[in-house]
């Protein structure tokens, strides 16, 4: 039975697999779709990623429902298919079998006269708790928000509730519960983007839901049935705007047995650059109450912006993690949206708007009394590296070129660099093109701060807010040395500094593609230990 289940999916999915493993054996039906991606691609090429999730056509925002599953890991989004700005939202869906490269699928979740589909996430229901599986088949659940518009309109205070849904051919297709809501409004205006994790602590569901500035833990049993448990958030952590998309899970510490458990919770606007970012809280959970760990909350009070932030760019918005994935991989999984709600409808692309982030793995490390998430980008990157460039040694006193498009093409690259010698001074990489556009990134000594500068970056002056000021993310870590990874792509740049401690996302429209890569001192020359350049192949 459970094969008759998901006879189709798999069959799509080896279709799928094929074409992926045998892209370079032409047969009528590869070079048919390869064609029609590239007529959808054309009018937008020059901003289109290269390996970033993007929709073909249309409207997305947040990240929604992810969760791995037989070989895939599956991607959901807030998407409006009728147009380039946020409209009736639906449940886009996407599938990769490496959380790389994607491929789309049909929408999996529609609107209906209930409403909107509001973000939310997607569990496997391994032990079928919800009934919903048939002949032994495991159920796939998701939960959202409906969003009533017309209620909304009308001034009603409680059109956003939470509902279920459940597939049974792996995520595909979903049925609606006919007992939707699950979860009433109890009259607050903000009320929604459910996140569900099963705790093998205590043995039972947890949901939580961002309810105006406060997060609200719910359980259940069977994921229909939900009991209010306690919420958090009054006073602690920053609160320049509303409580949207979050995420709550146990963490091992790093190489000890300690068990922590993580909340993140995405505000808009309030973010330390502006706008759209994500804060995350380290504590302790007793199965029905979270409790911010005291060394923690000690830190947020210390810092400038009252909060601890998973990404200081401000391109990284509503990530959450995926569900499901083995114990025998046992990472935790990341993958954010990467706009901000500041220009997010603005941005130069016209038959598609945003992309995701990088799938990122995050671990969670006690860094001296304190906690500390250090995110890095999925180590399945590495099987796309193609051309290497790579220096040792190398004293940077003046502009030093590193690479040009003569040697690699830089719009698809991983980079590697550690940096010793600083001393009183920093170090800017710059991209630049012969438009005489530029993007600055590094590090600034004097006020310890690393930024990304896109204010000469090409085309910015669709909206204010996208290049109004440098983007600035304080160091923590007192290593001497400074280490990276930086991924790039057409219109994106994703930096890991300090092995993921601070990390600053952020995106750009240049003219014409960036063609070089520079470095040099902000004062005295310093030390280039290493740098090794990576051009990632998708073709
Ligand atoms: C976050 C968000 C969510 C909401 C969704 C609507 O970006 O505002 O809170 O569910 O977008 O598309």
């Amino acid at each position: 039975m459970k094969r008759f289940y998901y006879s189709k999916f798999m069959l799509l999915m080896i279709c799928v697999s094929l074409f992926h493993n045998c892209k370079n054996k032409s047969t009528e039906s590869q070079k048919i779709e390869t064609k029609a991606d590239k007529v959808a691609y054309s009018e937008e090429e020059l901003y289109r990623p290269n390996f970033h999730f993007t929709p073909k056509k249309a409207w997305m925002n947040d990240p929604n429902g992810m969760f791995y599953y037989n070989g895939y890991y599956h991607l959901y989004f807030q998407y409006y298919p009728d147009g380039n700005v946020w409209g009736p939202m639906h449940w886009g869906h996407a599938v990769s079998s490496d959380m790389v490269t994607w491929k789309e699928m049909p929408i999996a979740i529609y609107p209906d006269e209930k409403g909107y589909i509001f973000s939310g996430s997607a569990v496997v229901d391994v032990n079928n708790t919800s009934g919903f599986g048939k002949g032994g088949g495991e159920p796939i659940i998701a939960m959202f928000t409906y969003h009533d518009m017309d209620g909304e309109k009308s001034g009603k205070t409680d059109y956003q509730s939470q509902a279920i849904a459940y597939s049974l051919d792996e995520g595909q297709t979903f049925t609606k519960y006919s007992e939707n809501p699950v979860i009433k409004n109890p009259g607050m205006k903000d009320f929604r983007d459910p996140k569900i994790v099963w705790d093998s602590i205590h043995e039972k569901w947890l949901m939580v839901l961002a309810a105006g500035q406060k997060i609200m833990f719910y359980s259940s049993s069977n994921l229909k049935d939900w009991k209010l448990e306690s919420d958090f958030g009054n006073g602690i952590g920053a609160h320049g705007g509303v409580w949207e998309c979050p995420d709550f899970f146990p963490m091992a510490v790093q190489g000890t047995d300690e068990v922590k458990w993580v909340l993140f919770v995405s505000i808009n606007p309030g973010g330390p650059n502006g706008g759209s970012a994500t804060q995350y809280f380290v504590g302790d959970f007793d199965g029905k109450q979270f409790s911010i760990d005291p060394s923690f909350e000690n830190d947020l009070n210390n810092s400038e912006h009252k909060s601890i932030w998973i990404d200081y760019g401000r391109d990284n918005y509503a990530g959450v993690t995926w569900a499901n994935i083995p114990d025998t991989d046992g990472r935790k999984l990341f993958l954010g949206w990467m706009s901000n709600w500041n220009y997010a409808q603005e941005v130069p692309t016209e038959t598609w708007r945003s992309a995701m982030t990088i799938a990122r793995a995050v671990e969670l490390q006690k860094i001296d009394s304190s906690y500390r998430l250090l995110f890095q980008p999925v180590k399945e990157i590495a099987s796309y590296r193609s051309t290497k460039f790579k220096e040792d040694s190398i004293i940077v006193n003046g502009n030093t070129k590193l690479i040009d498009s003569k040697l690699m093409d830089l719009s698809s690259t991983e980079i590697n660099f550690k940096i010793s010698d600083l001393e009183d001074s920093g170090f800017t990489f710059s991209l630049t093109n012969k438009f005489g556009d530029s993007l600055a990134f590094g590090y600034n000594t004097n006020d310890k701060n690393f930024f990304v500068d896109r204010r000469q970056s090409g085309k910015t002056g669709f909206s204010e807010k996208f290049a109004d000021r440098v983007s600035l993310a304080k160091r923590t870590s007192d290593n001497p040395d400074f280490s990276g990874t930086i991924i790039i792509d057409k219109t994106s740049i994703e930096l890991f500094f300090d092995d993921g401690e601070t990390v600053m996302t952020e995106i750009f429209f240049p003219n014409t593609p960036f063609d070089k890569l520079s470095i040099e001192p902000k004062k005295k020359e310093f030390f280039l230990d290493h740098i090794e350049i990576h051009k990632l192949n998708f073709n």
